[in-house]
Formats: structure tokens, sequence, C-alpha cells
């Protein structure tokens, strides 16, 4: 999910500084493509986690449990906002998804061109929150790598348990 949303968050930085071509619309679609299937794995993600409890927390003082638990639902909720946000913006358009070229996706709103660019706007914004949670999410973890030394990166990306 992070490579693909890193993947998807620079597709679509790369399309909105492009000029209209007949590139710029290919890359669109795949970029709403990509988001679409990022919102379906999300939605699976969430009724994963509901379902699994995941394994308590390292110890550590309260308000870094609590900055924890809020910065998971956050970047919870922002997977889903950021590709229901995007799909609203086409929907505005008046410009329907069509996945892989095969589905046509339903409209979540009538056409209203005066709506796309503020949806846009907040596009943009929920991404630019993305990022910046993002950073702090891997500056905490690499912080419980080095200085804590405990494991919480490590069941993050347990490949790295084999290095130690
Ligand atoms: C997790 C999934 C997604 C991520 C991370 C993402 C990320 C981005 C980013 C970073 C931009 C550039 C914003 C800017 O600087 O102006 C963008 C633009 C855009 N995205 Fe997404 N997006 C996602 C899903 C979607 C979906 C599902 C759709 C539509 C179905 C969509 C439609 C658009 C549109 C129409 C633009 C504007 C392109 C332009 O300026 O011409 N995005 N997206």
């Amino acid at each position: 999910m992070a490579f693909a949303l890193v993947a998807n968050f620079t597709l679509g930085v790369s399309v909105s500084e492009m000029d209209l071509s007949p590139l710029k619309l290919k890359m669109l679609a795949w970029h709403k493509w990509a988001g679409m299937t990022l919102l379906a794995l999300v939605t699976l993600r969430l009724v994963n986690r509901l379902i699994f409890q995941p394994p308590p927390p390292e110890p550590a003082p309260r308000w870094q449990q609590r900055a924890a638990s809020w910065m998971h639902a956050a970047l919870y909720v922002l997977m889903f906002a950021i590709p229901v946000s995007g799909w609203l913006v086409t929907s505005a358009a008046g410009i329907p998804v069509i996945y892989l070229n095969l589905w046509e996706l339903p409209q979540l709103l009538p056409k209203n061109l005066e709506w796309a660019d503020p949806l846009k706007e907040v596009h943009e914004a929920l991404n630019q929150a993305l990022l910046m949670l993002v950073i702090v999410h891997v500056l905490a973890a690499i912080k419980h790598h080095v200085v804590d030394r405990d494991s919480t990166l490590v069941r993050m990306l347990p490949y790295l348990e084999k290095r130690r």
C-alpha cells in the first residue's frame, strides 16, 4: 500500500503539472485506475484491521501511544478520503471513470463544473496532509528503531528482522 500510494502521489503531481495532451489524459486514466484500486485495497485493509486486533504496541509513554493511535486513524481517514475526493472531482467534471477501460464506475455527483475546481483543491490539500503525516510517521518509526531500539519498525517491515 505504501509503495502504491507513493507511486500514485507522484503520478498525480506529474499529471497536474502537464499541459493538456493525449499523454496527460492517458496518465490521468492510469492515476484514476490506480487510485480506485487503492480505495478497494484500503477497504479490505480496514475490514482486516477491524476483524483482527493488531498486536499490542511496544511499551512507551502514554502520550506516544495516544499520538500513534491518532496517527493511524488519520492515515486510514486520508487513505479513504483521497481517492474518494479524486472520484468526486471527476464526477463533478462529468467525466466517468472507466476502470481499466472495461467497467464504467458510477458517478458520485451529478455533473457540476463549478464544484470541480474546489473539489480538486480539496484533493490536493488532503494529499498535502498525507505527505506531512507520512513524514512524521516515517521519522517516528526510524526513532523507534535507532534511538529506542525496539521492534516497532521491524513489525512494519519484517524483512529487517533477518538483517539484525
Ligand atoms: C490514493 C489515491 C490517490 C492519490 C495518492 C492521489 C494523488 C494525487 C495528487 C498528489 C495529485 C496532484 C495534486 C496537485 O498538486 O494539484 C492528484 C491530482 C488529481 N487526481 Fe488524484 N490521487 C488519488 C486518487 C485519485 C482518484 C481515485 C481519482 C479519480 C477517480 C483522482 C483524480 C485526480 C485528478 C482529476 C487530479 C487532477 C489532475 C490535473 O491537475 O489535471 N485521484 N492526485
